[in-house]
């Protein structure tokens, strides 16, 4: 029971975001009309995404993202969705987006916040009925409300992020976020068309036996990455790597693991995004007990220099992503 803390599971996202509003410093309510928006989306997602097969919004949309990378009807929904949201809700001024080149001026002079999203993770799993998800970091912008948009709002480093969270399109549909006081996780419940508090105040094993990564690249990885997977199936590890990284990060935060997308020969930076993948699932990671780094160092104190960015990602279970660190040295 955690009426200690003040509520018990099965209580709404909505209620649960205005009691836990007292908690953090400006609890004006805009974070939470942000947070209020994003479930919103979601749950319009949520149905675009379990009606795919039957309406004509599965398969490409015809177009290449910046990523390079041939752009699925879904990720065009999707983005659109948690854009107008997040809009309409007011306290917004831009957006960074995985399927947007540029950064999306919303040209709202009392926006104090800068969202930065990828509003469709595992794109390539979308047509085969696999678990995807949705990825979002919240910054309040550093230069004063109502001026021009400025590089300084929208390249933050990991640590100045107020809020990030995660929706996972899976057997269930959850929405895991965190504000910086714990990671608090909600079960939509689709005949009310609410998300109840299931998961209250997670934390990750500080060690596990399940790793994820794309095997398929090993010939292209650094000795240190093939010696820690060797150490892995030496001790009868199980390998989990659904190719969506919401879906094996979420697995991995509850039951233990790691994710590990090192440099490959064809990624030389990696494959995943610092801005709107890394940062969000790092600070999560770190507010329920796990790690996050490149490789060498937290992803939350990469200063970013370009929208797109990618970065290895080595995250998960601390005893594991400190045991890969290990092996990485040992090959310097
Ligand atoms: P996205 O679909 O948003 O582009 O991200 C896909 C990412 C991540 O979700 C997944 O773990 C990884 O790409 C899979 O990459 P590989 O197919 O190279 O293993
Ligand atoms: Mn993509
Ligand atoms: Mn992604
Ligand atoms: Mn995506």
């Amino acid at each position: 029971d955690h009426s200690a803390l003040g509520y018990s599971v099965g209580v709404t996202l909505d209620r649960f975001i205005k009691i836990k509003q007292d908690d953090f410093p400006f609890a004006s309510g805009e974070l939470s009309q942000i947070l209020r928006d994003i479930a919103l989306a979601s749950k319009i997602v949520n149905r675009e995404i379990n009606r795919a097969g039957l309406s004509n919004i599965g398969g490409a949309f015809g177009s290449t993202n910046i990523q390079g990378e041939e752009q699925q009807k879904l990720d065009v929904v999707a983005n659109i969705r948690f854009t107008r949201a997040l809009t309409k809700g007011g306290e917004v001024c831009a957006i960074v987006s995985e399927e947007d080149d540029e950064v999306i001026d919303l040209q709202n002079s009392s926006g104090k916040y800068v969202v930065a999203m990828d509003p469709l993770d595992g794109s390539s799993n979308i047509d085969v009925n696999i678990s995807i998800g949705t990825i979002f970091s919240i910054y309040r912008r550093v230069t004063p409300v109502g001026s021009p948009i400025q590089p300084e709002d929208i390249m933050q480093e990991g640590n100045k992020q107020v809020a990030a969270g995660y929706v996972l399109y899976g057997s269930s549909t959850m929405l895991v976020y965190t504000t910086g006081k714990g990671v608090n996780g909600f079960t939509y419940e689709n005949s009310l068309g609410e998300f109840f508090l299931s998961h209250p105040n997670i934390q990750a094993p500080k060690d596990g036996n399940i790793y994820s990564i794309n095997e398929g690249l090993t010939s292209q990885m650094q000795n240190g990455v093939k010696n820690y997977v060797e150490s892995c199936k030496k001790r009868n590890f199980s390998a989990r790597y659904i190719g969506s990284l919401v879906a094996d990060f979420h697995r991995n935060l509850l039951k233990g693991g790691i994710y590990i997308y090192p440099k490959t020969n064809k990624a030389p930076d990696g494959k995943l995004r610092l801005l709107y993948e890394a940062n969000s699932l790092a600070f999560i990671a770190e507010q329920a007990g796990a790690k996050a780094t490149n490789g060498e160092e937290r992803i939350l104190n990469i200063q970013p220099t370009a929208l797109h960015q990618r970065t290895p990602l080595y995250i998960g279970s601390g005893q594991m992503v400190d045991d890969v660190y290990q092996f990485m040295k040992e090959e310097i």
